[in-house]
C-alpha cells in the first residue's frame, strides 16, 4: 500500500512508532484506482485535492458501472480534462466534502459537463469578476440575499459546466463574462455574442440541481 501514498500522506506512516500499522481513508479508496490512475492520484501533495482526485474517479467508475461499462481506467489530458473510455462522455467535479461525475453515451450527447459548488462559497466581493454587468443586474434585482447567493451559485456553476462540456471539443479558454448565463427555475440557457464557441450555445442546455448545501449544474451539448 505505501506506493500508492503521496508525500504528505507518508509522513503518517513514517512517523509511526515502531511495530504500529495504520491505514488512512484516502489510501483505501485509492487502491480502487488504476496503477495509471493512483500514480496521477501521487501527483498531488496536497492531501485534499488527493482526495478529491481518487473520489472523482470513483464516482467516474461508479457511472461507467451505470452504463453497464467496466472501470476502465479515466486518465487525463494535458489540460487536466478527464479521458473517457470510447463511446462515453462524463465530467467530474469536487467541492468541499462533496465529488460528482456524470457521464452518457456519446452517441445520445456530444459532451457534458457538470460543476458543484458550496452554495454560500461565492461571496458578493467575488461576483464583479465572474458576472457580466447584465448578470449583475439581474442578480440586484432579487431583494433576498439569500436567494441572490443562491442564484449566483447557479450561474457560476453554469459558468463552469458550459466550459468543461466545451473544452475537449474546442480546446477553448473562455473567460467568465463571454457566456452570459439566464436562469428559468432549474433550466439554464446560455448567450453570447462574443465568444469563439457560440456556434455551439443553440445546441446546449442547462439544468442546475439544489444539493444540500452545494448547488450543481450539468450541460449537455447534443
Ligand atoms: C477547469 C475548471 C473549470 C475546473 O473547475 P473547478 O471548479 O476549479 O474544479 P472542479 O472540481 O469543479 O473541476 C475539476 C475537474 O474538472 C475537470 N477538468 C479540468 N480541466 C478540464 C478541462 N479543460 N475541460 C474539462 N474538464 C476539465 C477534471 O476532471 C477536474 O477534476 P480531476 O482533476 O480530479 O479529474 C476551472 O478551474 C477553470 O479553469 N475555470 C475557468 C474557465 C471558466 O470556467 N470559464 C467560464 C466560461 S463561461
Amino acid at each position: 500500500m505505501r506506493e500508492t501514498l503521496s508525500r504528505d500522506d507518508s509522513s503518517f506512516f513514517r512517523m509511526l512508532p515502531h511495530g504500529v500499522v495504520g491505514a488512512d481513508n484516502s489510501s483505501i479508496y485509492c487502491t480502487h484506482l488504476s496503477a495509471e490512475e493512483q500514480k496521477l492520484a501521487n501527483c498531488y501533495h496536497n492531501p485534499l485535492r488527493r482526495r478529491h482526485f481518487i473520489l472523482g474517479r470513483l464516482c467516474a467508475k461508479l457511472c461507467l458501472a451505470k452504463l453497464g461499462l467496466p472501470p476502465i481506467p479515466i486518465l487525463k489530458d494535458d489540460a487536466g480534462a478527464p479521458i473517457w473510455p470510447d463511446g462515453v462522455v462524463g465530467s467530474i467535479s469536487h467541492s468541499h466534502s462533496c465529488c460528482v461525475a456524470v457521464a452518457a453515451s456519446s452517441s445520445q450527447y456530444t459532451n457534458v459537463g457538470v460543476d458543484i459548488e458550496y452554495t454560500k462559497a461565492l461571496q458578493p466581493d467575488l461576483w464583479p469578476i465572474i458576472f457580466s454587468s447584465a448578470e449583475l443586474a439581474f442578480l440586484a434585482s432579487h431583494s433576498s440575499a439569500s436567494w441572490r447567493q443562491n442564484l449566483a451559485a447557479r450561474m457560476f456553476t453554469a459558468k463552469e459546466a458550459f466550459y468543461k462540456c466545451q473544452f475537449p471539443i474546442t480546446q477553448c479558454w473562455i473567460d467568465f463574462k463571454e457566456v452570459e448565463i439566464h436562469i428559468n427555475g432549474c433550466d439554464i440557457r446560455f448567450e453570447s455574442a462574443t465568444s469563439a464557441v457560440r456556434h455551439l450555445l443553440p445546441n446546449v442546455s442547462g439544468r442546475c440541481i439544489p444539493f444540500g448545501d452545494y448547488t450543481i449544474t450539468i450541460a449537455t451539448l447534443i
